[in-house]
């Protein structure tokens, strides 16, 4: 799975972090435990509750195996991220690896779609009132939203054949598929090379490079972050149970009912846009615009250093605070001032015209980069990153801690 031999200088640990091979030890943490899992757990809407409350109090263990399995579910969400940004970050998907990107994104979907079907498997009220807004976000596809949601739910409402289905895809589609896109993701490491130089590409000037052999160099290096990951999930799965709520009730909606945390940011949106845009036209644009990333031609392929450059750090640190900075005032605008008054729901004044006057700021923005800080197209792709990046992050911190009942705004500590 690694090339035979690796740069000496990619060797540091904080090139890399080790995130790429936290993410498949988090996956086999979750292979492993999510067996032992379907020993006991039983996936109808009448037994499967009783079957998790089972499982922690009569299997030894099982309630530890089942914190692992959730709490490596969650980090590895988050590993995964940090990995994308990584990978952007020091520039490692242009040339050799610009396929591994995409490949990198299915994976991504892959994690969020295993996440999301064993989300609702507890079949307590948080699961069943998170996948029915999720799968209910789906009617607002056009022309097949209402066939989409049929086909997600096994009916019109969630129920014993949504179950059935997230089970399946779950415990069968979604982890085989996993481990064939990983097997390629790692293939295309090795056929790059191994990982991108720390150096930019203008130092490496050496007449013979310097080569280790990856065993035991790199893997001894790996199985130690290995080791020390596993520890830390087992530890934290002895002190942290995995929640469960009240059994499913059909009839009672939670209040607030939301969405897990990785899709919270797009919740957050849908109160502020036309659900068409917020559900549909952002995520595809968000989706098209990573895929695109790899393939805009740019006149300098950047890569190697964390940032690419001194300028792409400061066009980065510019970007995180603007997004910190206006975020949040923009959020207030909309909720406190334009939102009363509304009268306004049209596609027209909470879709298109908010998105255009957006486009615009970016675009501006793009501007500035270029005239005041003479950023390469690598730069500016990096720096509009980091602003949604910064934008989504904020919008998805409003929506796990300060909207309470009704979605109303509140602050966190009550
Ligand atoms: C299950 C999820 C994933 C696993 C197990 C995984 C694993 C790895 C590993 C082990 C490496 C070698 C270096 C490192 O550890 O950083 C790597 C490199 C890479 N990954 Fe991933 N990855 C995953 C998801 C992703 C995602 C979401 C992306 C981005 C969209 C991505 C894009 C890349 C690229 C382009 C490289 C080559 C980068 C370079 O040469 O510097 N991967 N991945």
């Amino acid at each position: 799975m690694r090339p035979v031999r690796v740069r000496r200088s990619t060797l540091p640990y904080q090139h890399t972090f080790g995130l790429g091979g936290s993410s498949l030890t988090l996956i086999g943490l979750m292979v492993f435990t999510g067996v032992l899992l379907m020993l006991a757990y039983e996936p109808s809407p009448e037994r499967a509750y009783d079957s998790v409350i089972g499982l922690q109090d009569q299997f030894l263990f099982g309630g530890l195996v089942r914190n692992i399995h959730h709490w490596s579910a969650n980090l590895l969400v988050a590993v995964v991220l940090l990995h994308l940004l990584r990978v952007l970050f020091t520039g490692g998907f242009h040339g050799p690896r610009r396929f591994n990107w995409v490949l990198g994104l299915g994976l991504l979907a892959g994690i969020l779609a295993a996440n999301f079907t064993g989300y609702l498997l507890p079949w307590d009220q948080l699961a069943f009132w998170a996948v029915t807004i999720c799968t209910g976000m789906f009617g607002y596809v056009p022309w097949i939203g209402e066939w989409l949601q049929g086909m997600a739910r096994g009916g019109t409402e969630v129920g014993s054949a949504t179950l059935v289905i997230f089970y399946t895809f779950h415990t069968t589609l979604v982890p085989v598929t996993l481990v064939l896109l990983m097997a390629f993701h790692f293939w295309r490491v090795r056929k790059a090379g191994g990982v991108v130089d720390p150096r930019p590409p203008e130092e490496i000037v050496e007449e013979k490079p310097d080569y280790v052999s990856t065993l035991p160099e790199l893997l001894m290096r790996e199985l130690a972050a290995a080791l020390a990951l596993i520890a830390f999930v087992v530890v934290l799965s002895v002190f942290v149970n995995a929640p469960l709520g009240a059994p499913a009730n059909p009839g009672m909606s939670t209040n607030p009912a939301k969405a897990p945390w990785y899709f919270v940011g797009f919740q957050e949106l849908q109160l502020h846009f036309h659900p068409l845009i917020a559900v549909v036209v952002i995520p595809a644009l968000v989706a098209l615009a990573l895929l695109a990333i790899p393939y805009l031609r740019y006149p300098r392929e950047l890569s190697g250093p964390w940032f690419l450059s001194d300028t792409g750090r400061r066009t980065a640190v510019l970007a995180a605070a603007v997004g910190l900075a206006v975020t949040p005032v923009l959020i207030l605008l909309d909720e406190l001032v334009l939102q009363p008054g509304a009268g306004l729901p049209s596609l027209a004044w909470r879709g298109l015209v908010p998105l255009v006057l957006m486009g615009a700021a970016v675009f501006g923005f793009r501007g500035l980069l270029i005239k005041k800080f003479g950023a390469s197209k690598g730069e500016v792709v990096q720096a509009v990153f980091v602003l949604f990046l910064i934008v989504l992050a904020v919008l998805t911190v409003t929506g796990v801690w300060f909207r309470g009942p009704g979605m109303a705004l509140v602050w966190p500590w009550g």
